[in-house]
């Protein structure tokens, strides 16, 4: 599948959240050349688990903004996070428990995975943010 640029669409209008952004789509492109390319099995693990960990460090740092300007959504928004890690978590464990690396199919769910949580939850924090930073 082609890269994920990341664009103005995809910006949520907080400097800081758009580079943690950036740096995600970074690693999900890391990882979409790697399968692509049809590199080692372990080598492809490893960067699925670097994207996992820099995502839960960025929900991490979202949450400490939502504390910090009093964001009403923080409940709801942090349960998102948190299935999000589990979703990405429970592919991992499926993926070892059936010695399988990644496929095709699994790149468009983390694709999805992604860009869809940007676009919906955090498009709402950046409007919410943008105004009272
Ligand atoms: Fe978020």
């Amino acid at each position: 599948m082609k890269d994920l640029i990341w664009d103005q669409s995809l910006s949520v209008q907080v400097q800081e959240i758009d580079d943690d952004h950036r740096k995600l789509v970074d690693l999900f492109n890391i990882l979409n050349h790697a399968v692509a390319e049809g590199d080692a099995k372990n080598y492809i693990e490893a960067v699925l688990e670097e994207l996992i960990c820099c995502t839960v460090w960025h929900f991490r740092h979202e949450e400490r903004l939502m504390l910090k300007y009093g964001y009403e959504g923080l409940v709801e928004h942090r349960t998102e996070h948190q299935e999000l890690i589990d979703s990405a978590r429970a592919l991992q464990q499926k993926l070892l428990r059936e010695n399988k690396t990644i496929s095709g199919e699994n790149i468009e769910f983390l694709e999805y995975w992604l860009t869809g949580h940007i676009l919906g939850a955090d498009m709402q924090l950046g409007t919410y943010l943008g105004e009272e930073m």
